[in-house]
C-alpha cells in the first residue's frame, strides 16, 4: 500500500462490482479511506472485507444512488465516518432496456436515466457542498465511450452518457476556483458482469469494434481513475478521457 492519498477520503458509488471495485481497491491500495456504496451490499461488504484484508481502510454503505435524500444521508455519514470527503467516483450504473429509440419504453427510458444520469447529479450535488468545505476535491464521473458516439439499441444508455459529460464540463467551470476539478472517464467496453446480459458471440464481435481487438479491464480503468484522483493531476478539470483500446480512434 502507498501513502500517497494517505488522510483523503474517497467515496465510490456502485463499488460493489466491476470497475467501481477495481477503483475502490486503487484508492485503497493508494493509502485512502474508501466508502464503499452499493445497491447489493453483498457486493459492497465483499469489497470492504478484502480491502480491510489488505491492510486499507473501508466501510460499506447501501445506497440507491437514484434516490436524492438518500445520497444526502449517505454523504453526511460518510463525512461523519471519516471527518470529510475528497474524492468521489460517480460509478453506479445500469445497461439499460435493449431496443431500437421508437421500441424504447418510456419506463425503461426513465429508469436508466435515472440511475446513469440523475444519479450522477444527485450525488455532485452533495458531493459538491461537502468538498466546498475542505476546498479542494476531485469527482470522477464514469461516462462511457457511448457518451461521445451512438450506439443503436441504447438511445437511453447513450443519452445518459452524453449528459454525464456535459455535466462534467459545467460543472468543472463552476468549481474550479473552489478547489474542485471534475472530470469524465469513458471506458471501451469492459469485461465486467455489466455486459453478462450479452450473448458470447456478441461479445466478440464488440471486441473486434476495438481496434485492440479485446475487452478492456476493470483495473485498466482504475488506473485512471486513481490518476484523476492524484495531486499530480492537480492541472486537470473538465476533461473527457476514454479508455477504449482505441475505439473512438477509428
Ligand atoms: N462494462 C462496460 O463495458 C462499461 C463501459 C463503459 C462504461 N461503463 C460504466 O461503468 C460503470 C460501472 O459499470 P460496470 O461495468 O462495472 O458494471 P457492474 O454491473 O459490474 O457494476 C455496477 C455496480 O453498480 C451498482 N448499482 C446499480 N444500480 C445502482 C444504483 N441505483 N445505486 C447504487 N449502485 C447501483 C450495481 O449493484 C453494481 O455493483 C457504469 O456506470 C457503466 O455504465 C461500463
Amino acid at each position: 500500500m502507498s501513502e500517497v492519498l494517505i488522510n483523503k477520503v474517497a467515496f465510490v458509488t456502485g463499488g460493489g462490482s466491476g470497475i467501481g471495485e477495481a477503483s475502490a481497491k486503487a484508492l485503497a491500495d493508494a493509502g485512502a479511506s474508501v466508502a464503499v456504496a452499493d445497491v447489493d451490499m453483498v457486493g459492497a461488504d465483499r469489497v470492504v472485507e478484502e480491502i480491510l484484508a489488505s491492510g486499507g481502510i473501508a466501510k460499506s454503505y447501501k445506497l440507491d444512488v437514484s434516490d436524492d435524500a438518500a445520497v444526502g444521508t449517505v454523504i453526511a455519514a460518510i463525512s461523519k465516518d471519516f471527518g470529510g470527503l475528497h474524492i468521489a467516483v460517480n460509478n453506479a450504473g445500469i445497461g439499460g432496456e435493449l431496443a431500437a429509440t421508437g421500441d424504447q419504453t418510456p419506463a425503461g427510458w426513465r429508469r436508466v436515466l435515472s440511475v446513469n444520469l440523475d444519479g450522477v447529479f444527485y450525488c455532485m450535488r452533495h458531493e459538491i457542498a461537502e468538498m466546498k468545505k475542505s476546498g479542494n476535491g476531485s469527482i470522477i464521473n464514469m461516462a462511457s465511450i457511448l457518451g461521445a458516439v451512438g450506439f443503436a439499441n441504447s438511445s437511453g444508455y447513450v443519452a445518459a452518457k452524453h449528459g454525464v459529460i456535459g455535466l462534467t464540463q459545467t460543472a468543472a467551470i463552476e468549481y474550479a476556483s473552489d478547489g474542485i476539478r471534475v472530470n469524465a472517464v469513458g471506458p471501451g467496453f469492459i469485461n465486467t458482469p455489466l455486459l453478462a446480459v450479452l450473448p458470447a458471440d456478441a461479445l466478440v464481435g464488440i471486441a473486434a469494434l476495438h481496434p485492440m481487438n479485446r475487452l478492456g479491464t476493470s483495473e485498466e480503468v482504475a488506473a485512471l481513475v486513481l490518476f484523476l484522483a492524484l495531486p499530480e493531476a492537480s492541472f486537470i478539470t473538465g476533461g473527457y478521457y476514454p479508455v477504449d483500446g482505441g475505439y473512438l480512434a477509428r
